[in-house]
């Protein structure tokens, strides 16, 4: 087969390019330990049901107006189901799958990250106005996935 002399340049470019980013993304997870963003504490995804604090996930209050909320993702459910906390709350989310990659977000509030087995995912919101707030998986996760949800209560 004939390939023309400019198309096996362009060919041989493609493969180089892709071998340069995959050396820097491999050199930057393996020299520097790079993880994903948000994801600083690890935990073993095979024990999460035994490990502390997410053998009792659920909502923690650290001081006035400031909690701490842990939750369990798995095939298909947020656990805890719902939340109540008074407005005006600084909530910090804590997140852990007890199995596949999933997602935790809670439109229009900015509270949006992935839940990766092995690392616990953080982020925070002050809700300031009271309301129902739908908290959802935004990761296919399987046949389910469009069933995961929760919710928070803002009083
Ligand atoms: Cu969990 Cu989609």
């Amino acid at each position: 087969m004939h390939v023309h002399r400019q198309e096996r340049l362009w060919m041989a470019l493609g493969i180089a390019m892709l071998v340069v980013f995959l050396a820097v993304i491999t050199t930057a997870a393996v020299v520097d330990g790079f993880v994903p963003p948000s994801h600083v504490q690890s935990i073993d995804p095979t024990r999460v049901s035994e490990t502390p604090p997410f053998d009792h996930p659920g909502l923690r209050k650290v001081a006035d107006g400031a909690y701490e909320a842990y939750y369990v993702a798995r095939v298909f459910s947020f656990t805890p189901a719902s939340i109540d906390v008074p407005a005006g709350a600084r909530v910090t989310f804590y997140v852990t799958s007890a199995d596949v990659e999933h997602g935790f977000s809670i439109p229009e509030t900015g509270v949006n990250t992935m839940v990766t087995p092995g690392w616990v995912s953080t982020v925070s919101h002050t809700f300031k106005e009271p309301g129902t707030f739908l908290l959802v998986c935004n990761e296919y996760c399987g046949a389910g996935h469009h069933l995961m949800a929760a919710k928070v209560v803002v009083k």
